[in-house]
């Protein structure tokens, strides 16, 4: 997966006072790897609720190449926390959804150590199997992003539940795709009407859900905040998250533009080496022929070819 210069936003930081109960200065951060995702524009709610709950540990279910997983890391790496993001997934891919190859495995891997080293722990398996690698009550964050049927988003939930702290928050992927397959839309109204919630419907939807009965003092004033002007906030969230997608697309833009014109500049230097081959093809020809014109074979044979040419004319 091509890497892309990370951009410097030391110039967007806003004075925190001005903002309103559900932005904060790490809504305005850009991710530092981001690689191909339909999750691109929550990076800055991630931000956010990073930075409002300090949680003590992160759950993600359903990690890919890792975007949603290293903005995660990258908030806690940023804010100077103690917490531990843990990324789950078996990292084949699915029937549903589409398999893939060992390269999607190794790059999470290498930018967690390169970069994440004491922060994100991958746990390689199905969520099913994985669920024992934690303690009851101690996942403050848990990000579910796994395969999309009703049924699945279910059982991951339900799978989990035991395992939030009192401060829980979760998250839901794709709250809002309605297409044939996906059933998350249906289960996120069952839940929505049992704890304290928001949808942001920009980006497949992302859920917001105060699952924990100790909810961090952020997290209520933005459930009060976004309750009574939700317009403001998705608003808000879509054009932060529209900018960052305008960023990537231009990036991946850039990337084919590069490789096309890397493509396009080799078949020129093959195109030259063939027209210099040619060139010196007919040089080695036309050497060829001024010898034998030079020949005394050539000169004696005069005649012969003389008389030919004559009868050609005139007959
Ligand atoms: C939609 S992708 C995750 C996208 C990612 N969060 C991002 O930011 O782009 C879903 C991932 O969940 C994994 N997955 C789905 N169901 C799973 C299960 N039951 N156990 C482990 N991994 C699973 C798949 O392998 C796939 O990589």
């Amino acid at each position: 997966m091509p890497e892309h210069t990370i951009i410097d936003d030391a110039e967007t930081a806003v004075p925190e006072h001005h903002l309103p109960a559900w932005l904060n200065e790490a809504s305005y951060w850009q991710p530092a790897h981001r690689p191909l995702s339909a999750w691109v524009e929550h990076a800055p709610f991630a931000f956010w609720v990073v930075e409002q709950t300090r949680p003590r540990s992160i759950v993600e279910l359903g990690t890919h190449w890792g975007y949603s997983y290293f903005v995660f890391c990258e908030a806690v790496k940023r804010l100077g926390l103690p917490t531990r993001v843990h990324a789950l997934d078996t990292w084949e891919g699915e029937d549903h959804a589409g398999r893939y190859g060992e390269e999607v495995f190794e790059y999470v891997a290498a930018t967690t150590a390169a970069d994440y080293a004491d922060i994100g722990s991958m746990h390689r398996g199905y969520f099913s199997d994985r669920v024992s690698d934690f303690e009851d009550g101690s996942i403050d964050l848990l990000h579910i992003d796994g395969r999309h049927g009703y049924e699945d988003v279910r059982e991951d939930f339900e799978l989990y539940l035991p395992k939030l702290s009192d401060r829980a928050v979760v998250l839901f992927h794709d709250i809002t795709e309605h297409q044939e397959t996906f059933g998350v839309w249906r289960f996120w109204a069952e839940v929505a009407e049992q704890y304290p919630s928001f949808a942001f419907e920009h980006e497949h939807g992302l859920g917001v859900l105060g699952v924990g009965a100790d909810l961090p003092e952020g997290m209520r004033a933005f459930f009060a905040a976004a309750t009574g002007q939700p317009e403001r906030v998705r608003a808000d969230y879509e054009a932060l998250g529209g900018a960052i997608r305008r960023y990537v697309d231009l990036e991946t833009e850039a990337t084919a533009l590069r490789e096309e014109s890397a493509r396009l500049r080799s078949e020129l230097e093959t195109t030259r080496a063939e027209a210099e081959r040619l060139a010196a093809d007919r040089q080695g020809l036309s050497n060829q022929l001024d010898a034998v014109h030079a020949s005394s074979s050539w000169r004696l044979t005069r005649p012969v070819r003389w008389v030919s040419s004559s009868l050609r004319r005139s007959s």
